[in-house]
């Protein structure tokens, strides 16, 4: 199964270093020798096994754009499952990007009318003024600049985890089980009285599934109040894993060793990350000090069939 997902932008707002961020594991410090995009680099993703992203990535330069609006277009536009558009956040060229943007929306409405669109306000740890309030602002300008149609607008830099919580859910609106996945969690955090089970994509560590539903996005585009959080876990929790495990796995990988799995007990709570299938990783918190992380080996081994 194909799905295809257009990464577009203004030339230097960061598309290629986000897709190697999260894909190609490279270090964010290592983006800024990343060269201009010459027209559309195509990526093939596998992801969770059978889902294959094909990712193009599409330079942003104007004439690159002005091609993609003209000859290319239907090749462009369509059979496009997902587009995202990255914005800077600063930046003084807005009114040219919000022209491309419309250009780009009006074509996809044309070849792909039921893609979905997300927004992301890029580069905010460049952010001037308090973030919330910024992202607040880019978030309406976007909006009114989208003519209605149903975008969800993130805010993101490559220097702290909300990139994994916008490409989290990003891919999770492809994956075609994605709530059968949910309710296999739930069974699993239950069968080992588990605070919450959480499953990774085995190289990105995108967050695939959560044994606690995840919260509707918010429609204004701000986060979630910490409150509305049924465990009182921290609601970045999630993208915040990610982005360590990925980190941590730099660090086995500079010491030539393989990253396979992960235990930790500590006096508040204890967690087991393994592997769980080919293609995916588990990760199993625990708050309970009676349960041992040897039960929650065996529990997630016993799980597997189940998952394969
Ligand atoms: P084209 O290929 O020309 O379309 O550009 P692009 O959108 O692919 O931009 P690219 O990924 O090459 O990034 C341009 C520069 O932005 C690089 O020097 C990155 O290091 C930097 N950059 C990317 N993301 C961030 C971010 O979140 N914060 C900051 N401060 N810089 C970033």
């Amino acid at each position: 199964m194909k799905k295809k997902v257009l990464l577009m932008g203004a030339s230097g707002s960061g598309k290629t270093s986000m897709r190697s961020l999260i894909f190609s594991n490279n270090p964010a410090s290592l983006t800024s020798r990343l060269g201009a995009t010459i027209d559309v680099e195509q990526n093939h993703v596998r992801f969770l096994g059978d889902l294959i992203l094909n990712l193009w990535d599409c330079g942003g330069q104007d004439a690159f754009m002005d091609s993609y609006l003209s000859l290319q277009q239907s090749t462009i536009f369509q059979h496009v499952g997902v587009l995202i558009y990255v914005f800077e956040v600063e930046t003084r060229s807005m009114p040219k990007d919000l022209e491309y943007y419309r250009s780009c929306l009006d074509a996809l409405r044309r070849y792909s009318p039921d893609a979905a669109v997300f927004l992301l306000v890029h580069k905010m740890d460049l952010a001037r003024g308090s973030r919330p309030a910024v992202l607040a602002r880019k978030t309406q300008e976007l909006r009114d600049a989208s003519g209605g149609a149903d975008v969800t607008v993130f805010g993101t830099s490559i220097y702290d985890e909300s990139l994994y919580k916008a490409w989290s859910r990003i891919v999770h609106i492809l994956i075609p089980n994605a709530s059968v996945l949910s309710r296999h969690l739930t069974t699993l955090a239950t069968a080992c009285s588990a605070t919450e089970v959480v499953l990774f994509e085995r190289t990105t560590f995108l967050v695939i599934a959560t044994s606690t539903p995840s919260p509707a996005p918010p429609a204004n585009g701000a986060e979630p109040e910490p409150a509305a959080d049924p465990h009182m876990l921290a609601p970045t929790r999630y993208e915040r894993t990610s982005e360590l495990i990925k980190a941590f796995k730099h660090a086995c990988a500079r010491s030539r060793e393989e990253f396979r799995a992960l235990e930790m007990e500590l006096a508040e709570f204890s967690a087991v990350l393994d592997e769980l299938t080919k293609n995916t990783y588990v990760l199993i918190v625990v708050h309970d000090p009676t349960i041992e992380t040897a039960a929650l080996r065996m529990n997630i081994r016993l799980a597997r069939k189940k998952f394969e």
